[in-house]
């Protein structure tokens, strides 16, 4: 078997290197990284990758597209899958600002304590705060896909109801999904965020690092959670009373999770996904399958 060699595609002037420490840990031996890598620059990379080795030593060789910019990113993955033809591809993992790999490590915190798939009659409801960024809307998307109902939170009613028109067209229910519009970490009685709050069994905090979007009298209006998880580091926390190393402590009634205690499903998964971008050619891994690797490797696959 030829060596493992990573093509790292990122968008940002200087490749991650966290994206590269977790490559080399994860058991490439070579990595090419390429920085401000776009559209336009990119066919030739991935020409690169497909036409030096053939048959099953194809598979030896394999992309990873990330950067801080989430939509160049995506756009560049869109490329890439557009290079390839028949059996003449790479492995793909996509996992721009680690938005993909965050996200299904958040639902799948929420999936060890609430059951999320369930008939049509009584969904699971769910809240996302800071629905609008890049971890919010896949959270949002996954959540969906697991038939939940969603209310995708942000400052602005506008670009809640752009995710919630993504998540649509991409095959979610229109009556599971709702835009709220809400500012600040207090919870005015009555209001449409009240209402999401007092419904929700699973709220997940996606804010901005350092901006709250729950506070104490607001977890308090969350009477029916059962589990509350904070994505954001650095203090405040995104949800009062949420430490970083929280992971699945009971609190009241609900447990809780922070940013930390998601961590470590997120790097399983990252090195997980990588290991899988090399065992074929074949593997495209967005967020719906980041999530699969980790229900897999929940399930002790
Ligand atoms: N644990 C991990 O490994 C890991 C990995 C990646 C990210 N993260 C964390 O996950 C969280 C989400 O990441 P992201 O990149 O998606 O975040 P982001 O794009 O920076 O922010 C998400 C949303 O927060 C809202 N927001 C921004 N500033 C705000 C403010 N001052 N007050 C209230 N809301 C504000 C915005 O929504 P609106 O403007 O629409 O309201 C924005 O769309 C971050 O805290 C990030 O640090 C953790």
């Amino acid at each position: 078997m030829p060596k493992k060699v990573l093509i790292q595609l990122d968008c940002d002037p200087q490749p991650s290197t966290f994206d590269a420490i977790v490559a080399v840990d994860a058991g490439v031996d070579v990595l090419l990284r390429h920085g401000g890598v776009s559209v336009d620059s990119v066919v030739p990379l991935v020409h690169g990758g497909m036409f030096t080795r053939g048959g099953a030593d194809l598979a030896a060789t394999a992309i990873f597209i990330g950067g801080s910019d989430v939509a160049a990113a995506e756009a560049v993955a869109a490329k890439v899958r557009s290079a390839f033809f028949g059996p003449v591809r790479l492995g793909v993992l996509v996992d721009p600002s680690g938005a993909n790999t965050t996200a299904s490590a958040a639902v799948i915190a929420a999936g060890r304590h609430v059951q999320l798939s369930r008939g049509s009659a009584a969904p699971c409801r769910a809240v996302v705060l800071g629905g609008t960024g890049p971890v919010g809307e896949r959270v949002v998307g996954l959540l969906a896909g697991k038939g939940c109902h969603v209310t995708v939170v942000s400052r602005s009613r506008e670009r809640a109801e752009l995710v919630v028109g993504r998540i649509v067209a991409a095959g979610a229910m229109p009556s599971r999904i709702e835009a709220v519009e809400h500012h600040g970490a207090a919870c005015l009685p009555g209001s449409a965020f009240a209402t999401a709050l007092e419904q929700a069994e699973v709220i997940v905090a996606a804010g901005a690092a350092g901006a709250m979007l729950l506070d104490e009298a607001g977890r308090k209006a969350a009477a029916m959670a059962r589990v509350l998880v904070d994505l954001n580091a650095v203090p405040p926390a995104g949800i009062a009373g949420i430490a970083g190393p929280d992971r699945a402590r009971v609190d009241g009634t609900a447990v809780v999770y922070g940013a930390l205690g998601v961590g470590g499903t997120k790097m399983k998964i990252h090195k997980a996904a990588v290991a899988r971008i090399f065992a074929g050619n074949d593997a495209f891994l967005d967020a719906p399958e980041l999530l699969a690797i980790g229900e897999s490797l929940e399930a002790g696959g």
